[in-house]
């Protein structure tokens, strides 16, 4: 009997495993095969009007532990203006400008910054405030598109990960994002919200002397996630394999999509990952108090679900069950935070958001949220096992792999952020942090 269970099951994975666990392998196409959507796109709120100059410009400085054949750095955002910049090779703003053209059309301006080789360090020098930045890093040349959107102000269309047959998709490619205000200073993070492409870290010198650092994720990081989805998907037939995105050629992993991502272009795909514990779990919660500590002025929050929603004291409204894609994007159902919504919604939405992700709500200790420590998340099934696959190869454990990462207890910080007022240099780190 059991050797025919043990047949039985093997012939089972080796059905499941070849179609689940099967990649996704880019095709690149042209201007048509564009995807816009939030998460390529900056669009401008006016047009170019004078820029300020900054009294103290920001130099980032990257470092090439990659190698590749023809690395190279683009800076986009806005500028305070609102308006859609990129920078120049000669240091100034290039303002993109479509003309009028409905149609996406390419940027050929000079924006695409030659970095050195391998253990090569070069700088450049932003000069202005820049908003919404994201620093863009490729082993070759990324493509770029400029259109006007409908209230006629110049957008910006950058390379899509969710896009297989975007035009840039054949590239190995990655950015940090960054916001650097008069008022704020400057705020940097490396997030694998969406997907982790090239790894990168930095380190942030502020002008008081202090250094911030994140290392990010480790040189072969992405076939080693890669390779743990796969495995994934043979242990429990879900889709994670399909996430892992491969050069034209087949031969290299060179993205990952985070789930939320990738039900982005496959919306019914794991529909009911999570349906048995988000059941479970409101088995749980009717007979118990969930306590929420909000880490805020309203301290602790006790949960209970009454009928269909958990409800919790103080808050303006309840939490239907989440669906999975609402667990993935922590945006949508229950964990859309609408207009009106008071404090106490707005802090429950990210740590209730995180304990599903993190499949913490069932464990012990699990009935306070949060209040366990990073080595009792992903244990349990059905789990986030992107971010579990994440955290496990960052060479320091941190760095966003969904949007509330940093939902933690007081004591640890899994965001990968560095922050400060008078930055004095980002230095990103392509290709993993070396020893020295
Ligand atoms: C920019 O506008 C487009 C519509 O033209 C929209 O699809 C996209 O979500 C917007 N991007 C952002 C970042 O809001
Ligand atoms: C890039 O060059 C092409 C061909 O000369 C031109 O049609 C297009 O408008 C240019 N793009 C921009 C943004 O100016
Ligand atoms: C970044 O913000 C700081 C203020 O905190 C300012 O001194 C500096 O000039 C800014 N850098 C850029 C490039 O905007
Ligand atoms: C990362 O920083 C950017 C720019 O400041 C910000 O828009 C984005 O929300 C941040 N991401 C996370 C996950 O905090
Ligand atoms: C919230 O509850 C936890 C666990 O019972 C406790 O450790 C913590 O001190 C409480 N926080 C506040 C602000 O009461």
């Amino acid at each position: 009997m059991r050797g025919l269970f043990t047949l039985a099951m093997a012939t089972v994975v080796s059905l499941i495993t070849p179609s689940l666990a099967a990649p996704i392998v880019v095709n690149p196409g042209g201007t048509g095969s564009l995807q816009i959507s939030e998460l390529n796109t900056v669009n401008g709120t006016s047009f170019p009007i004078n820029a300020v100059k900054a009294d103290n410009p920001l130099r980032i400085s990257v470092v090439n532990n990659f190698g590749g054949t023809s690395m190279h750095a683009w800076v986009t955002g806005q500028d305070t203006n609102g308006v859609v910049v990129m920078l120049s090779t000669d240091g100034t703003w290039y303002y993109p400008n479509p003309l009028g053209s409905t149609t996406p059309i390419i940027i050929n301006a000079t924006v695409a910054h030659p970095l050195g080789g391998l253990g090569e360090t070069t700088e450049f020098t932003l000069p202005d405030f820049l908003i919404s930045g994201r620093i863009w890093i490729a082993d070759g040349e990324l493509t770029f598109f400029t259109v006007s959107s409908a209230d006629g102000n110049p957008q910006l269309v950058e390379p899509s990960a969710a896009n297989p047959r975007d035009p840039s998709a054949n590239i190995n490619w990655g950015f940090v994002e960054l916001t650097n205000t008069s008022e704020g200073g400057i705020y940097a993070n490396i997030s694998f919200v969406d997907f982790v492409g090239l790894v990168m870290g930095m380190t942030l010198t502020l002008n008081s002397g202090e250094v911030q650092k994140v290392q990010g994720l480790g040189a072969g990081a992405i076939a080693d996630i890669c390779n743990g989805l796969k495995a994934q998907s043979a242990i429990d037939g879900a889709e994670w394999g399909h996430m892992c995105v491969m050069s034209e050629d087949g031969t290299t992993p060179l993205r990952v999509m985070a789930p939320n991502l990738y039900l982005s272009n496959n919306p019914t795909a794991m529909y009911d990952y999570y349906t048995d514990y988000t059941e479970q779990v409101w088995a749980k919660y009717t007979n118990e108090d969930l306590t929420i500590q909000t880490q805020v002025g309203a301290g602790n929050v006790t949960c209970r679900v009454s009928s269909t929603e958990l409800t919790c004291d103080g808050d303006n409204r309840g939490y239907p069950k989440p669906t999975t894609a609402d667990i993935w994007g922590c945006n949508s159902g229950p964990f859309a935070i609408l207009e009106g919504d008071n404090d106490i919604h707005s802090a429950i939405v990210p740590r209730l958001c995180a304990a599903f992700t993190r499949t913490t709500l069932l464990v012990d200790g699990g009935d306070v949220q949060p209040s366990l420590s990073s080595d009792s998340y992903y244990q349990q099934s059905p789990t986030n096992h992107y971010s579990r696959l994440v955290h496990e190869y960052e060479t320091d454990g941190r760095g966003y792999a969904f949007s509330y990462d940093d939902v933690n207890p007081s004591s640890e910080n899994e965001a990968g952020v560095v922050a400060g007022a008078n930055p004095q240099v980002l230095q990103l780190t392509v290709g993993g942090f070396s020893s020295s």
